[in-house]
């Protein structure tokens, strides 16, 4: 057989172990009555439907013709970007724009502003730091760039954020390339669901600081989301980018903000990069190549998704009726995550700390969990040495039992 793909392209096979046993789960759902599904990173209700925001969905469906068919701008609406930066940075809005020059950039979903940051600012052969735990796609992107991963300890001996390692690899990975990438999902991590504190925060920008005063760019890809599934107020999940009023003059920050998982419009692709730096020629280079690579890889991002965003952000009736929805969808997930902290002490359960987002994780020393819990009816995303557990899709009546037949096999 002739080689008929590009060199480049003969290592590609997608081998998603979360899209893989997603299937499984439901496959062996519609077999037994007994299987509970922890794999399913969207947000469902109690009943098992997705948590469909009700003002989304009436936003929607009011959309005329151009707003619904047309190409979308390639640099989005000022409803779109604006609202998106307000809502990101929230009470830190006015000071962030203060002190930073900025460009919101539409892409499809968190997704597509991952992947063209990964492209556009690294070299070919380089790499991206990040914590050991993460969401595998990264791997995904990273490979699509011809770039690479190097992971750093998420966790010190406490499960804190691990400073000191951070600080290391990335001034080691610094002097080795001549670059510093790095990407952090915070807060609410998956598949931890970790939130670093503002002092994680400060010690992560000191460190940027400093490689970029070695003369060697550096670069925070900062992955928010989960932002508004944190179990804390919204105004203490945006105390984070407090810490980034110390970011000096070149350094790039890129937020990436994902419609889906905010506003539950999974199926509709849109999201955003933001960038933000106190250098304009830093925010012209990341315009200028953020645009390019909008236009080249996927044209624009869905004209639909973009105006209801756009129109519930601008609109103080749907805003409200929005942010009282999200409440009720982070009191499920609160719910849930109660209920099974306080199953996982009865048993003597030991978890990750969770603070918010989707995911519970689980260490374990057992290399067949997976097989052994589905053997028991019981779907969950293996990772190293922990398993992760979707609240987001579990219902309140699983979780006892979830966390029973976890521990017989953790
Ligand atoms: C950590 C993390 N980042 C980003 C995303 C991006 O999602 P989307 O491309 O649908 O916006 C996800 C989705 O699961 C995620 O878990």
């Amino acid at each position: 057989m002739k080689r008929i793909v590009g060199k480049h392209a003969e290592y590609k096979k997608l081998e998603s172990n979360i899209l893989q046993i997603s299937q499984e789960a439901k496959a062996a759902k519609k077999k037994y009555g007994d299987v509970i599904d922890a794999t399913v990173g969207m947000l469902h209700k109690e009943e098992g439907n997705v948590f469909k925001y009700e003002v989304v969905d009436e936003v929607l469906h009011g959309l005329n013709d151009s707003e619904t068919y047309h190409y979308a701008p390639v640099r989005g609406t000022k409803d779109f970007t604006e609202g998106v930066f307000n809502w990101v940075f929230g009470e830190n809005a006015e000071g962030i724009r203060k002190s930073f020059k900025y460009s919101v950039i539409p892409t499809t979903g968190g997704s597509g502003a991952i992947s063209n940051s990964f492209y556009n600012f690294n070299d070919f052969n380089q790499k991206v730091l990040l914590p050991n735990y993460y969401w595998s796609p990264y791997q995904n992107f990273a490979l699509e760039a011809n770039i690479d991963l190097k992971t750093f300890s998420m966790y010190d001996d406490l499960y804190k954020f691990n400073i000191a390692d951070f600080k290391e690899k990335a001034i080691e990975l610094a002097k080795e390339q001549g670059r510093l990438c790095v990407l952090l999902n915070d807060p609410s991590n998956n598949p931890t669901g970790l939130c670093m504190t503002k002092d994680d925060w400060k010690e992560v920008i000191a460190t940027l600081n400093l490689v970029n005063r070695m003369d060697i760019p550096a670069i925070l890809i900062h992955d928010i989301a989960y932002i508004d599934y944190q179990m804390k107020d919204s105004k203490y999940s945006r105390e984070i980018f407090e810490a980034y009023l110390d970011l000096d003059d070149e350094v790039l920050a890129i937020v990436v903000f994902s419609g889906s998982k905010t506003f539950s419009l999974y199926g509709f692709r849109v999201g955003a990069q933001i960038g933000l730096s106190k250098s304009q020629e830093v925010i012209d280079h990341f315009l200028r190549v953020g645009d390019y690579s909008v236009r080249a890889r996927f044209s624009s991002v869905s004209q639909p998704g973009m105006n209801v965003i756009g129109k519930i952000f601008t609109n103080p009736v749907y805003k409200q009726r929005f942010l009282d929805e999200l409440h009720v969808g982070t009191s499920l997930l609160k719910a849930r995550a109660s209920l099974f902290l306080q199953e996982a002490e009865k048993l003597d359960l030991q978890i990750l700390p969770y603070c918010g987002g989707f995911f519970i994780s689980v260490p374990t020393k057992n290399k067949n969990i997976f097989k052994d819990l589905v053997e028991d009816h019981v779907y969950v995303i293996p990772m190293q040495d922990i398993i992760r557990i979707a609240i987001s899709s579990l219902c309140m009546d699983e979780i006892p039992e979830l966390v029973r037949k976890i521990k017989k096999h953790i």
